[in-house]
C-alpha cells in the first residue's frame, strides 16, 4: 500500500504527527498535501482545485491570498519582526490592537491579554479565574463548568473543559475541577414533544442542579461557545442562553464566552455573543482575528479581574503568566489589518446577507434521505447524517459514515470536516453567493454518492 504513495507522502508518514488523525490509517492512505490557495479555493499537490468549505479550521475568513494581510506582515517584519512584552516592554501594534478589541467587544473590557492559540487563551482564562478568586478571598471557588461536546482546546486545562471523549481518553483527563453539563442539542437530546423553550428550561434547571450539588461557593465560572463548533456545530435552542445566564447570575458565577470560532462575523454579528444576547464577563478570541494568517489569540479581561490582578502583583511582585509570543508584533499587525478589512469591506454585512442562502440550502438538505438535521446560523452550519430519519437513529460509529461522506465531499472538490456523522460547513466569509451555491451543489452530489454507498453496503440495518 505504502509503495503507491508519492515521495512526499512517504516522507510525511515517516516524520509528521498529524493532529486529529487516525495515525494507523494515515500510514496506509498518506496525507493530502495542499500547495496553494486563492480566494476560497486551495489546490492540492495532484492539481485538484477544492473549495475550502471549512476555512481551514474555521479561521481563514478572508480567504487564501489576501495581499493586504501579506503586506501587513512583511512590512512589520521589516520594521520590527519581534519583541516580547515582558517586563513592561511594548510596541505600537499591540497597543493599537488592544484598543480596538476593547472597543469592539460586546461588554466592558478593561485590559487585553494576548496569546497564540485558542487553547492558550482558555488556559489563561482558567488561571485568571483561579488567580482572581484567590485574590478576592474566595479560594474555594475553583470549579469551572463547561458542556458535553463543547470544544475549548487541548492543553491539559483547556482539554479538561473540552467535552469530547477523544480529548480525555488515556490522557488522564479531565482535571477534577472541570465539570460538564448538558449539551443543548434539541434535535438529539430533546424529549418527545419537548419544545425548544421547554428543552432550554430543562438545560438551565440541570445546570442549577449541578451547581447546587457541587456547592455554589465552589464554582467560579461557566464557559461556552455561542455555537458549539467542533462538537458538531450545535446551534443553541431558543431561550437557552437567556435561561443559562439567569442561573449563573443567581450564583455569582462568571460567564466565559469562547468566541474562538464565533467571533468576527461568523454568526452575522461581530461576536457570537451578540447573536444570542450573551453579556459575558470575559471572552476568548482567536482564529478569524487574523484570518489565521498569523497565530494570535486574546483574553478580554474585565475591570474587577484586573483590579484583583493588580493587588496580586503588588503582593507577589509580578504577574507570573505570559508567553514568548504574547502580542507578537507581526501577529498584531496582521490582526489590525484584518479588522480594518472587516470594517472597510463590510464583511460582517456580507456574511449576514449570505446567511439566508446558507439557511435555505442547508435546510433543503433535510429532504435528502441521509440528512436528519440541517442547521446553521450566519455562515456556520452542519448537516447531520442519520441511519433512520423517522427515529433519528445514528449510524453505528464503527461504520464511519461521516468519514466516508467526507471522502465523497473531497472527491467533489470541496473540503468540509466530519464531526462524527455531522459535516461542518464554515466557508471563508468572502465567499460569493455563486460560490456558496456551488459549495452546496457539491455537497448534495457527495451526499447522493454517500447514500448509494450506504445502500450498497447495507449499513442502515447494521
Ligand atoms: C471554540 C474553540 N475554542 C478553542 C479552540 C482551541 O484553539 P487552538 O486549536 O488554537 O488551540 C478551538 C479550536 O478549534 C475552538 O474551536
Amino acid at each position: 500500500m505504502v509503495a503507491q504513495l508519492s515521495n512526499a507522502a512517504i516522507r510525511d508518514i515517516e516524520t509528521v504527527i498529524h493532529p486529529y488523525t487516525n495515525l494507523a490509517k494515515h500510514r496506509e492512505v498518506g496525507p493530502c498535501v495542499l500547495e496553494r490557495g486563492e480566494g476560497v479555493y486551495v489546490w492540492d499537490s495532484e492539481g485538484n482545485k477544492l473549495i475550502e468549505g471549512l476555512s481551514g479550521l474555521w479561521c481563514t475568513s478572508l480567504g487564501f491570498n489576501n495581499e493586504e494581510l501579506i503586506e501587513a506582515a512583511t512590512s512589520q517584519m521589516h520594521k520590527l519582526p519581534y519583541t516580547h512584552i515582558f517586563g513592561g516592554k511594548s510596541h505600537d501594534p499591540a497597543i493599537e490592537l488592544a484598543e480596538q478589541l476593547k472597543e469592539l467587544a460586546p461588554m466592558e473590557v478593561s485590559k487585553v491579554f494576548f496569546a497564540c492559540s485558542g487553547s492558550e487563551a482558555n488556559d489563561t482564562q482558567i488561571k485568571l479565574m483561579w488567580y482572581y478568586n484567590n485574590a478576592i478571598g474566595r479560594p474555594e471557588r475553583k470549579k469551572i463548568i463547561s458542556r458535553i461536546k463543547g470544544y475549548h482546546g487541548v492543553t491539559i486545562a483547556s482539554a479538561s473543559l473540552t467535552g469530547l471523549p477523544a480529548n480525555h481518553a488515556d490522557f488522564d483527563l479531565p482535571l477534577p475541577q472541570m465539570l460538564h453539563t448538558d449539551c443543548p442539542h434539541h434535535y438529539r437530546f430533546a424529549e418527545d414533544g419537548e419544545s425548544e423553550q421547554e428543552f432550554s428550561t430543562r438545560m438551565a434547571e440541570n445546570l442549577e442542579k449541578m451547581i447546587l450539588e457541587e456547592g455554589p461557593e465552589t464554582v467560579c465560572a461557566f464557559i461556552a461557545e455561542p455555537v458549539m463548533g467542533a462538537g458538531g456545530v450545535i446551534v443553541p435552542p431558543d431561550t437557552y442562553f437567556e435561561k443559562i445566564q439567569a442561573v449563573l447570575k443567581k450564583y455569582d458565577i462568571m460567564f466565559i464566552a469562547d468566541e474562538v470560532i464565533c467571533g468576527f462575523g461568523r454568526l452575522g454579528e461581530w461576536f457570537g455573543s451578540q447573536a444570542y444576547d450573551i453579556v459575558p464577563d470575559t471572552m476568548s478570541i482567536a482564529k478569524a482575528l487574523t484570518s489565521a494568517y498569523m497565530p494570535v489569540s486574546a483574553v478580554m479581561i474585565p475591570e474587577v479581574m484586573y483590579e484583583a490582578m493588580l493587588d496580586e502583583s503588588r503582593k507577589i511582585g509580578t504577574f507570573g503568566h505570559g508567553y514568548t509570543y504574547s502580542a507578537h508584533p507581526v501577529g498584531a499587525a496582521v490582526a489590525l489589518k484584518t479588522l480594518e478589512i472587516y470594517k472597510r469591506d463590510n464583511i460582517i454585512g456580507h456574511a449576514q446577507n449570505l446567511s439566508e442562502t446558507f439557511a435555505r440550502r442547508v435546510k433543503a438538505l433535510e429532504g435528502h434521505p441521509l440528512v436528519g438535521e440541517g442547521r446553521n446560523i450566519g455562515m456556520l452550519g452542519a448537516v447531520e447524517l442519520v441511519a433512520d430519519k423517522a427515529t433519528k437513529r445514528s449510524f453505528d460509529p464503527k461504520m464511519m459514515v461521516g468519514a466516508k461522506a467526507n471522502e465523497f465531499v473531497q472527491k467533489e472538490g470541496l473540503i468540509l470536516r466530519n464531526l462524527v456523522d455531522s459535516l461542518g460547513i464554515c466557508p471563508p466569509l468572502i465567499i460569493s453567493e455563486e460560490e456558496l451555491n456551488l459549495l452546496f451543489d457539491k455537497l448534495e452530489t457527495a451526499l447522493d454518492n454517500t447514500e448509494r454507498w450506504v445502500t450498497q453496503e447495507g449499513l442502515r440495518s447494521a
